[in-house]
């Protein structure tokens, strides 16, 4: 029987699907997380640090640990798998290109200098963010280099908005923390699935994002997939994803990435050496209808996945938006919900009773709802049909 690494961590919401597929694929499962799990043997969890991935996984390596892939589940995981999985010599990342990956900084500079188009930038350490506003010009985005989720990430159109963006953000990643001040770029939003081979590109499946993403925060709401975007922009978007995974020296596995369609050009804003988050994956069928969380694992593990074609139709997940910060008291409407017509399920992901942070401090989204139709417009109405059925109540108290 095959053995696997799943990197876990804690505030993953995919070890469910990951573990389902491992069953599926009749391969062992390894859980490597940052929380003991008494539930599970020695020979069936490791306990890691997500805070140092490279020692953590010598450390690792050294005890001996044998297993036929490791697979990085969430962003935190990614780069403490490319480490593991590099000295148990198993194909995978080099782990200084999933380090690029994870600094938003240093993946502007790689594209910059490969001569991919991208937003003007500056990295700033200390008070400058005016400065650095004004050089690469309004509007402009501030964001942390290192959070995920849309966390952290807002929209400044003029130098007062920038002042207070740039406090709102140190708010949340501390007065040293540096901050990256790039042009903002118009245009619609795609999300490109794929998986890599030897460094080669399979699209697994592009979304587009037709709620309009122009801040001042990000918070995502609606995925659908197949794209309505003409075939040749498609095209343009895959070799530009296909172009910045080479640049930054991805080769093997999952990549999730975002790219913004001007009138011009595809812009990349970025790539994740992982899947997609959150349970979005569950909008996606392929071949005789494995999970992706299938497809990544027999890749990782050399079974052949056979076709890697979506499924026919059109298919869709909307993240539901946290309308404010405190403390989640009830969503009504569920049933309506999810007895609207197309409706493949609603989940509610954070518990009632639970505190919850509004963009751009918070990075929970209160579930996902899916739906299926015929095609992507239809698929996207039957997602607003449904959320306009749900009743979110959040008692205001202070996040901290
Ligand atoms: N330079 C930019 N121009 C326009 N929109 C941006 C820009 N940077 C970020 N965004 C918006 O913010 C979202 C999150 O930013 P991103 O840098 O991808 O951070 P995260 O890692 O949190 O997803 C993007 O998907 C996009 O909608
Ligand atoms: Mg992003």
């Amino acid at each position: 029987m095959p053995r696997l690494l799943l990197v876990l961590p804690s505030s993953t919401y995919r070890a469910p699907d990951f573990l389902a597929a491992a069953r599926a694929v009749g391969a062992e499962v390894v859980i490597a997380s940052e929380e003991q799990q008494t539930l599970l043997t020695p020979e069936r969890f490791v306990r890691i640090d997500l805070c140092d991935p490279q020692a953590s996984a010598e450390q690792i390596a050294e005890n001996g640990i044998d297993v036929d892939a490791v697979i990085g589940v969430d962003e935190q995981g990614v780069l403490f798998a490319a480490h593991l999985a590099a000295l148990l010599d198993l194909p995978h990342n080099p782990p200084r290109a999933v380090a690029t990956t994870r600094d938003k900084a240093l993946t502007r500079i790689v594209l910059t200098d490969a001569g991919l188009d991208q937003p003007a930038h500056r990295l700033v350490h200390d008070g400058e963010v005016r400065r650095a506003a004004s050089s690469v010009g309004y509007p402009c985005v501030v964001k942390a280099v290192d959070l995920a989720a849309s966390r952290g990430v807002i929209r400044a159109n003029d130098p007062a908005e920038v002042d207070a963006a740039a406090e709102r953000v140190r708010a949340i990643v501390g007065e040293d923390a540096p901050l990256l001040i790039e042009s903002y770029v118009p245009g619609a939003e795609v999300a490109v699935e794929g998986l890599l081979t030897e460094g080669k590109l399979e699209i697994l499946a592009i979304f587009d994002k037709p709620d309009p993403l122009e801040g001042p925060f990000f918070e995502e709401t609606i995925y659908v997939t197949p794209s309505r975007l003409e075939p040749k922009v498609q095209t343009r978007i895959t070799s530009a994803v296909g172009r910045a995974c080479d640049v930054i020296g991805l080769r093997e596995g999952p990549v999730h990435a975002e790219a913004r369609i001007t009138d011009e050009t595809v812009v990349v804003l970025e790539v994740a050496a992982r899947s997609i988050g959150g349970l979005c994956s569950r909008t996606l069928r392929f071949g005789a209808g494995i999970s992706l969380e299938e497809v990544i694992i027999r890749h990782a593990l050399h079974i052949d996945p056979g076709s890697l074609r979506r499924e026919g139709g059109a298919s869709g997940v909307m993240m539901i938006p946290v309308p404010s910060t405190g403390r989640l008291e009830a969503v009504d409407g569920l049933d309506e919900a999810r007895s609207t017509d197309g409706v493949m399920g609603v989940e509610i992901t954070v518990p009632i009773g639970r505190q919850i942070a509004a963009w751009p401090e918070g990075d929970r989204y209160l579930g996902f709802i899916f739906a299926k139709a015929d095609d992507p417009a239809r698929a996207e109405a039957i997602l607003r049909e449904a959320a306009s059925q749900l009743r979110v109540r959040i008692e205001p108290v202070a996040a901290n």
